[in-house]
């Protein structure tokens, strides 16, 4: 098959990869916790899939339905439909801002979106995994309304959290029926709800239990804490859940007479995976022009299909996404679910009503984008929580970014332009031991770390190729080409030559995480076009190639940063 001249270079084979990004609600800016528990980490395995000349297709798009939206255009006295516009201009301005390269961010507000959700709505009704019966609600007598999700906060049944909201506890993780609340409080009045019957359809989940369980069980490799929260809820068994609420907001019922009610945000929300998929298919984004090529992703037994999701998120994609999927029939279950635990920002407890975030947008304005994936990268909370601090920020910007790589890149383009006419140096026929051991070091480091960008074990990708750079600096440090070159021109001529080959494999190493310094690199060392499109390998770099002049990469960040930082947080 003839590929343009910047397709990458591939081993011959090729997987379809689905990059599932969480939707985020369009009610509010992202912050940091986003960033670090979703859309970072989704970017860098794409792109580091992208590198290995696998067909990635990375969707998502803004969640505009729903009580946290319908709640806060309430609060402001606007419409969803604004409060969701609002955000999804603030969303895309935050990936192009990041770096976070979806092939399309879409929205819940799309005509195909209320398509395939209604036709997945129908077939599982035609399929008897759906059916419609009276429920018991809460209902506030004074505002005449009933009160779903997010309009009930109370007391959680399952662990006591106080501040439980109607749809799921902050606390446990639970997903939570309203009427199940100890204690509810109507958010719109304060009336104490009272119980009022309804009728609203029921999603069969109880059918799905023994086929989920034994799905999840059978699955390697997946991160202990989603898969064991999700055996835990399976082994509870599964209680059928209504997917229809009384609102007005939100991808109406395909059938006639319920005008007044709309379908459950978190049961269309997820089929937005698909639907985007579609629409990418369908529309001039997808080079192919074939719009039956969302099947590549979603029927081929090879395609991998991830969803980068928090915590939180985990019951609707480990069961809710694959119980549905299981009843429509013929599309592919989850791959894997490599689910953050939360980013926690200790120095900020003191505010968090108002303050104790870091805006996304907000951060931007004042750094750069790849030290902030450097940093939620290598402080993800994969395994655990972990904490947000600024000072560990500056401290790795500083040691790590500054001092270890973006040092290197610069000493090695100084000396070597300072030395040789600003040429890349010729080496000597026979390289020594310890030059040849280096170059092997980086060559061979492609397949560890590209192993942990494949499992998704991102701080240790870091790590690994980190440790390349240390190694360079060493190897530096023990050659002095800056005084060797007076005395031994051929010595200094051959260390250059190999730590520029060293730092061309490091750009393509650290592509995933820090694409635009990346791409700086790249151009410094007069390779042509992008890094993305020359594969997952080290490309050398020739010997009497001229060398443009280097800038920094990255900027020293002064301590005081730290303290005016805590000072946003507590304001
Ligand atoms: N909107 C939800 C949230 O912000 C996430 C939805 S992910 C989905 O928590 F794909 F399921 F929609
Ligand atoms: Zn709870």
């Amino acid at each position: 098959m003839p590929q343009p001249d910047d397709a990458p270079r591939t081993d011959g084979t090729s997987t379809a990869i689905l990059v599932a990004v969480a939707w985020p609600y369009a009610n509010n800016h992202l912050h940091v916790g986003h960033l670090a528990g979703a859309y970072i980490p989704a970017d860098v395995f794409a792109r580091y899939h992208r590198m290995r000349g696998n067909r990635v297709l990375m969707v998502s798009g803004s969640d505009s339905h729903g009580t946290p939206v319908t709640v806060r255009a309430e609060e402001e006295g606007t419409t969803p439909e604004a409060i969701f516009q609002r955000y999804h201009e603030s969303f895309l301005r935050t990936f192009e801002g990041y770096g976070i390269s979806f092939d399309l961010f879409t929205s819940t507000d799309t005509e195909n979106h209320r398509d395939v959700v209604q036709d997945i709505f129908l077939r599982l009704l035609e399929r008897d995994y759906m059916y419609e019966a009276e429920q018991e609600l809460l209902y506030d007598p004074k505002v005449a309304r009933f009160l779903p999700d997010r309009y009930v906060e109370g007391t959680c049944p399952k662990c006591g959290y106080e501040s439980a909201r109607g749809d799921q506890c902050d606390n446990c993780g639970s997903t939570l029926d309203a009427v199940d609340l100890i204690n509810p409080r109507s958010r719109l009045s304060d009336a104490t709800p009272e119980r009022r019957k309804t009728s609203h359809f029921f999603l069969k989940l109880s059918a799905f239990n023994d086929r989920l369980l034994e799905w999840v069980e059978s699955k390697e490799g997946w991160r202990p804490h989603v898969k064991n929260f999700t055996i835990g809820m399976l082994k509870e068994g599964l209680h059928d859940r209504a997917i229809t609420r009384d609102l007005t907001w939100g991808v109406p019922i395909p059938l006639e007479g319920y005008d007044d009610k709309r379908i459950y945000v978190w049961f269309e929300a997820v089929i937005g995976y698909l639907s985007a998929a579609k629409e990418w298919a369908a529309s001039d984004l997808n080079p192919t022009g074939d719009a039956e090529a969302w099947r590549d992703w979603w029927q081929s037994p090879e395609a991998g299909t991830y969803y980068f999701i928090g915590k939180d998120n985990v019951p609707f994609h480990t069961v809710i996404w694959p119980a549905i999927l299981m009843g429509y029939g013929d599309l592919n279950l989850p791959t894997d679910v490599p689910a953050n635990q939360y980013l926690t920002m200790s120095g900020a407890k003191a505010s968090k009503s108002r303050g104790g975030v870091v805006w996304a947008p907000d951060a931007l304005e004042r750094y750069d984008p790849d030290p902030m994936r450097y940093y939620l990268t290598a402080a993800a909370p994969e395994t655990s929580d972990s904490d947000f601090t600024w000072d560990e920020f500056v401290r790795r910007n500083n040691d790590e970014l500054v001092a270890r790589w973006g040092n290197l890149v610069n000493r090695v383009l100084t000396i070597t332009r300072r030395n040789f006419e600003e040429r890349v140096p010729e080496p000597p026929a026979q390289l020594s031991e310890e030059s040849t051991a280096l170059l092997a070091r980086v060559d061979e480091a492609f397949g560890p770390v590209g192993e942990s960008f494949e499992g998704v074990q991102l701080r240790r990708a870091l790590n690994g190729a980190m440790e390349v750079a240390t190694a360079a600096n060493q190897y530096l440090d023990a050659r002095q080409p800056w005084v060797r070159v007076k005395e031994d021109r051929d010595h200094a001529a051959e260390t250059l030559f190999v730590a520029l080959n060293v730092i061309s494999g490091l750009a393509s190493l650290l592509n995933p995480i820090l694409p635009f310094t990346s791409q700086k690199v790249w151009t410094l060392l007069a390779h042509d076009g992008e890094v993305q499109a020359a594969g997952w390998q080290r490309t050398p770099v020739v010997a009497g190639t001229t060398l443009p002049a280097p800038e920094p990469l990255f900027k020293k960040l002064d301590d005081s940063v730290v303290e005016e930082e805590a000072a946003r947080l507590a304001r």
